[in-house]
């Protein structure tokens, strides 16, 4: 439903006719700020700036979407569960729902209808909420206010490609064709891009202010993620003892949020999201790579020579 323009108020309509626009293979986008969106989804970011009121404590999880965010959602529950003493009876959050549940994205739930949500100011802190929007359009609400904690994770491209394609195939029930995806990746114009901006604002960021801004990795996540995961806990505020460590507290928290282990409970076998996506969409392979089982020599040629120009070597890769 976010392709959708349903949500629109009267005043978004005016005011986006106004913006660049441009149709793809599943309907109308906009730019605003930079960053393309679906009708919907712009009206949730729009909804997000006028009406979201930052508290310090605040977490925020970025990434550009199929990057690892049900993975880093998943982490950062499990990190600060384990510092409640509920007893082992009790079922753990991840049990109970889905790291997309549990951690609502801002403008793709909780703004997307409406630019008043004074329900948050109930939660406890930290208040832990999610976002694919780029850094420079998450930022507009903290005005002359301290920046929350952001952690951003980043991924290979090319790999996000594919597992876009695969969710979107899964997404719309059709075959979608990879070529026209590609096309958009690299030109820039699709959900949440250009890409390449995209990680490049956080990027800097966490340059700037790297005590409010982390910078994961997706390959990094998965080929050390012992020292990613205290990576994390450490930024987050909860680092583990030295008891923790020597109890395995850490390898724990590592199965508990594996592709393996989420993929496999009922919660995540059978649910949805509230936007009616299936839960079990968000777990595929999780491998390092699998763009060579999907991207031609070409294609591949291409990307590396974007990315070349984007970053300049002075980017994230
Ligand atoms: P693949 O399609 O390459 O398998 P996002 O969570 O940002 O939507 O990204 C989805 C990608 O992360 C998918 O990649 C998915 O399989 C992978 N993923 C989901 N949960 C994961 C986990 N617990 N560990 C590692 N990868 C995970």
């Amino acid at each position: 439903r976010h392709f959708r323009e349903d949500n629109l108020s009267q005043e978004t309509k005016t005011l986006i006719s106004s913006f660049p626009s441009y149709k793809d293979y599943i309907g109308n986008l906009y730019n605003y700020r930079g960053c393309w969106y679906y009708p919907n989804t712009l009206q949730g970011v729009l909804n997000f700036e006028k009406g979201f009121k930052p508290q310090e404590t605040d977490i925020i999880l970025a990434s550009f979407p199929k990057s690892g965010t049900t993975w880093l959602k998943a982490l950062t529950i499990a990190l600060f569960e384990r510092l409640k003493n509920n007893s082992s009876n009790d079922l753990h959050p991840l049990q109970s729902d889905n790291p997309h549940g549990i951690v609502p994205f801002l403008e793709l739930n909780l703004y997307l209808k409406s630019s008043t949500r004074d329900d948050l100011t109930k939660l406890s802190s930290p208040r832990v909420f999610s976002t694919h929007m780029p850094f420079h359009t998450l930022q507009v609400p903290f005005k002359d206010d301290p920046l929350c904690k952001i952690v951003y994770v980043c991924r290979n491209v090319k790999d996000v490609l594919v597992s876009l394609w695969y969710f979107r195939c899964a997404q719309l029930q059709k075959e979608v064709d990879m070529e026209s995806l590609f096309e958009s990746l690299c030109s820039g114009v699709g959900s949440f891009g250009p890409f390449w901006e995209h990680v490049l604002s956080y990027w800097r960021r966490s340059l700037e202010d790297p005590k409010k801004v982390l910078f994961m990795r997706y390959e990094e996540m998965k080929s050390e993620p012992s020292a990613q995961v205290k990576r994390l806990a450490e930024f987050l505020g909860c680092p583990f003892t030295e008891e923790e460590e020597k109890d395995g507290s850490v390898d724990k928290i590592m199965e508990l949020c594996s592709l393996r282990n989420l993929s496999g409970m009922e919660i995540n076998k059978s649910g949805k999201t509230c936007n009616n996506v299936p839960y079990s969409s968000f777990f595929r392979k999780g491998e390092v790579g699998d763009f060579k089982n999907h991207l031609t020599p070409e294609m591949e040629n291409k990307i590396d020579m974007i990315i070349q120009e984007k970053y300049n070597g002075s980017g994230p890769v």
